[in-house]
């Protein structure tokens, strides 16, 4: 019987690290403890013996089992291993360079957005941000738009349906929300939420009711700028926004400040740029934001004295600067997610 056990034992333990397969697996375990199996046979053979046997016997029996159960379990982990590497296939070192050789990169309106937020930053102004979701009031009212003004036309405007809540852009009074249709509502945010001397650049997404064509989205970012401090004057409008233009263009660009007319600022300016260096617009005036100081009636909104501060003002269209900045003639491109074109950027 001993003899006969240790046969089956040292059979198991040299044939199971050579199988590689499930099949043969399953082939050679029926051999030794299947139902006819060698192993059976002896346990089965255990239980003829004279009484007085039947412990020593048992007991190598057990042992035998134990040692053939122990190579079976370690063939089977070893089976299931191969089973799941070929399900899964080569492995993949993921800390090599990637074959396809485009690594990704930021979006060429988030590059523009921080490098425009890269060159105020230089004059020491931090950013700020509101509600693209807004109110009526810190969209038009506090910056002296009346209610007659085409600027809140429903046509232009998207309004909210009434009753819309927002926790982040608490209104003043039972005006309606609206998307907001240009960032200068944060200047409003940005001298209730503080005090003056301010000086805040407001990146952003803003929302109209547009047809959409190759210059016009109706979703849009501006950014928006407000310096408010004790003698902030035209001078200041000018080198201000001349430092921006020539960081962003170059040296050799021109700038023109073109009287104009928005509610909240007075004087209020077009910026005009020309510049050798555009492509196809190269030499030619082009209008690039909408500027101006600070109008009295938007101070007093605020509740800031307009004798003791005055401020200037300017908003200026990302993608309009993005499209000059990179010869870029579609405002849809940005819009259209097509790897071709942002690529190039990368
Ligand atoms: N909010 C204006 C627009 O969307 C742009 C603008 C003009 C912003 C003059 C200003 C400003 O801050 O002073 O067309």
């Amino acid at each position: 019987m001993q003899a006969q056990l240790e046969a089956i034992v040292s059979e198991t333990e040299s044939a199971v690290p050579a199988i590689r397969t499930r099949p043969e697996f399953d082939a050679f375990k029926a051999r030794i403890s299947g139902p006819h199996g060698s192993l059976t046979q002896a346990m089965k053979a255990v239980g003829k013996l004279p009484k007085e046997e039947k412990p020593a016997a048992g007991k190598l029996v057990n042992e035998a089992k134990r040692r053939i159960e122990a190579a079976f379990a370690s063939a089977l982990a070893r089976i299931e291993d191969a089973e799941l590497a070929a399900k899964l296939g080569d492995p993949v070192d993921a800390t090599l360079p990637s074959p396809d050789d485009f690594a990704g990169s930021a979006h060429p309106l988030t590059q523009t957005r921080e490098e425009i937020c890269r060159v105020f930053h230089k004059l020491g102004f931090t950013v700020a941000e509101g509600p693209e979701l807004e109110s009526e009031w810190y969209c038009f009212d506090a910056l002296n738009t009346p209610e007659s003004h085409p600027a809140r036309d429903m046509q232009d405007t998207l309004f909210l349906p009434a009753g819309t809540v927002a926790k982040d852009a608490p209104k003043k009074g039972d005006e309606a929300y609206i998307m907001r249709s240009h960032t200068s509502s944060v200047q409003i945010r940005a001298m209730l939420a503080g005090t003056p001397p301010i000086r805040i650049v407001a990146p952003g997404r803003c929302f109209r009711r547009d047809t959409v064509d190759a210059t016009h989205s109706a979703n849009f970012h501006q950014v928006e700028g407000l310096w408010v401090d004790k003698s902030v004057t035209l001078r200041d409008l000018k080198n201000v926004l001349d430092f921006f233009v020539r960081e962003i263009f170059g040296s050799s660009v021109e700038t023109r400040l073109r009287p104009s007319f928005f509610p909240f600022t007075e004087p209020s300016f077009e910026m005009d740029i020309r510049s050798p260096n555009l492509g196809r617009l190269s030499g030619r005036w082009l209008e690039i934001m909408g500027c101006g100081l600070v109008d009295p009636k938007v101070f007093e909104n605020v509740g800031i004295d307009p004798e003791k501060w005055s401020g200037l003002a300017f908003g200026v269209g990302l993608e309009r600067i993005a499209m000059l900045v990179h010869g870029i003639d579609d405002i849809r491109h940005f819009y259209a997610n097509d790897l071709r074109f942002l690529r190039q950027f990368a």
